[in-house]
């Protein structure tokens, strides 16, 4: 029986320019090359666990113009189920403007249009299909209703969900118990604990703190400074960056986030999962892109083989 990955989430067009620097308030900087791709987190973090080769669906919303008819071919090729993905007739389909500078740092703004729309009965009418997941992931790139509908309908499930608080907004604190997992990276760590998160030791503390809070299993992305893991039974778990060639970060957090559902809905171990994920994501940034730069499986086992990582308390 396939692994079953169900993601409730934004999809966007990504529109990415390069740039010696970013610009300043009224600059016009002469930009390097530019793409455009199958962006937004829940597109990316789908398309990540597809790849891996788990069943995915995705729950969004795209408009009725031609960026939503090439995210439904882009679904498609990358095996994605569209049965939950709706045409919105009077939105049109979002974009993120994306510049990438020449020390690989990046700046999105992301329009969400149609994705941002997804209301809690877009949610409700997948019950039967959520029911049915191995896990559910869901980020904060859409209208929270849809968010808060999303996780409540997974723990009425009981099946566990991944929350990745990516980008951050304000939410419901009571929200932290039913995710099974939630997965800020070190901005959306500080931003949510108020604590400067910039390293392992502070990544811990955060932890604890979201602990205090209510949340179960806490991993925070460290970007190249690895990821902490703390357990729903206290313990805490640092796992070391894989060593790659930075192209792009954008996409990582989605690359580690779609390789964590899928390894979680294997049946791995949360420390099992996150040690998968961070290859995920390592491979990831070695490629421009974000959907696009998304690795299939056997690259992952192959950098887990080359590079025996090593986790440590
Ligand atoms: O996480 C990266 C994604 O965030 C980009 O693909 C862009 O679409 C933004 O939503
Ligand atoms: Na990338």
């Amino acid at each position: 029986k396939p692994n079953r990955v169900l993601v409730v989430g934004s999809y966007v067009v990504d529109l990415m320019s390069r740039t010696p620097h970013m610009p300043r308030t009224g600059e016009t900087v002469l930009g390097g090359p530019f793409r455009m791709g199958a962006g937004g987190k829940g597109g990316n973090q789908a398309a990540a666990a597809a790849r891996l080769g788990a069943k995915v669906s995705l729950v969004t919303k795209v408009g009725d113009d031609e960026f939503g008819r090439s995210a439904m071919s882009h679904f498609q090729a990358e095996g994605i189920r569209t049965d939950w993905v709706t045409v919105d007739p009077e939105e049109a389909t979002g974009v993120a403007l994306i510049l990438v500078d020449d020390n690989k740092d990046n700046q999105i703004v992301v329009s969400l249009g149609a994705c941002g729309t997804l209301s809690r009965e877009d949610v409700e009418k997948v019950e039967a299909d959520l029911a049915a997941s191995d896990i559910v992931l869901i980020q904060l790139e859409t209208n929270l209703d849809a968010v808060g509908t999303a996780l409540n309908l997974a723990d009425k499930h009981h099946i566990p969900s991944i929350l990745n608080p990516a980008p951050y907004q304000p939410f419901d604190r009571t929200w932290l118990k039913y995710a099974a997992y939630i997965t800020p990276n070190e901005t959306e760590a500080s931003a949510l604990t108020e604590m400067e998160v910039n390293d392992p030791d502070s990544a811990a503390s955060a932890a604890r703190l979201l602990a205090d809070w209510g949340a179960r299993s806490v991993l925070i992305t460290l970007g190249g400074k690895g990821v902490v893991l703390r357990e729903s039974t206290g313990q805490c778990w640092h796992i070391p960056p894989y060593q790659v060639e930075v192209k792009d970060t954008t996409g990582a957090g989605d690359a580690f986030n779609g390789g964590f559902a899928h390894a979680l809905s294997v049946g791995k171990s949360a420390l099992e999962a996150a040690l998968y994920a961070s290859a995920v994501a390592a491979l990831s940034v070695t490629r421009v892109g974000t959907a696009v730069s998304m690795p299939q499986e056997s690259e992952v086992l192959e950098l887990m083989e080359d590079q025996r990582n090593h986790v440590k308390p």
